[in-house]
């Protein structure tokens, strides 16, 4: 379904990507791992198109992000580093804008809106002004714009950033809630998250691949002994 070769970006004589080459199936849930710096952000803009790669292609359902982009970009929910909200729009009239960006059609747009405001918990701050609100809620409106057409692709950076440790639980129950056939890619650097809720795990190095594996492979050593994923990521990423 989404497919990477050799993918490499540089920024000025920066190369914050190297030859990054992977194939993700529908409804795979993957964990992009790695340090600040290590490329994740930037891995994450080209997938959804908002950032032309250098070099390399990514193809999803077999077209080229960037020659399809706007059809890419309905197909994807994204929840950038920082979510691209409008600080005077109130929540609901903003969660609404992103259903019209969307296109969800007009007729479904007041229930869908009112659905998305519930699974984000976002009902008690419906009416209130983006600017006003605490990082933590901020960072609900950007999932709720991210998931509000129900996108078969959801690239979340860093999702529970700045949210309270229930936040912290309740988005990672509504990703794992999200129907089965749904395809995720979160990148985070909260290891126990990727362990609740990753099947496949990626760890990237100064902007190379340096494990692509299941979750459950990852955490046997050779000899068949279990060890943690924090063993793993700081053996693999330093
Ligand atoms: N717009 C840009 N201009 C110049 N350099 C950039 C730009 N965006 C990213 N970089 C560089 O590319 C590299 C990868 O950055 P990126 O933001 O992808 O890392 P990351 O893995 O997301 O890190 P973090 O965990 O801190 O979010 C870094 O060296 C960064 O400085
Ligand atoms: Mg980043």
């Amino acid at each position: 379904m989404i497919r990477t070769e050799k993918l490499n970006k540089f920024f000025g004589s920066t190369q914050a990507l190297k030859g990054v080459s992977f194939e993700i199936q529908k409804g795979e849930i993957v964990g992009f791992l790695g340090r600040n710096g290590a490329g994740k952000t930037t891995l994450m803009r080209i997938l959804t198109s908002y950032l032309p790669a250098s070099s390399g292609a990514v193809t999803i359902d077999g077209k080229d992000v960037l020659k399809d982009s706007l059809a890419v970009r309905r197909k994807i929910g994204y929840l950038p580093e920082t979510p691209p909200l409008y600080p005077n729009m109130t929540v609901r009239d903003y969660v609404r804008f992103a259903a019209q960006l969307k296109d969800v059609p007009a007729k479904g747009i007041s229930a869908q809106v009112e659905k998305i405001l519930d699974q984000c918990y976002l009902r008690k701050v419906a009416h209130r002004t983006i600017s006003v609100l605490s990082k933590g809620y901020q960072q609900r409106v950007g999932i709720a714009q991210a998931i509000i057409n129900d996108p078969q692709i959801l690239i979340l950076d860093e999702p529970t950033n700045g949210l309270d440790p229930v936040q912290i639980q309740r988005v990672r129950e509504l990703i794992k809630n999200l129907e089965k056939d749904r395809t995720v890619i979160i990148s985070t650097h909260i290891l126990s998250e990727i362990e609740q809720i990753a099947q496949r795990v990626l760890i990237i190095k100064d902007g190379e691949i340096v494990a692509d594996d299941a979750l459950s492979n990852l955490l046997c050593d050779e000899q068949g002994w279990q060890q943690s994923l924090e063993e793993v990521f700081l053996r693999l990423s330093q």
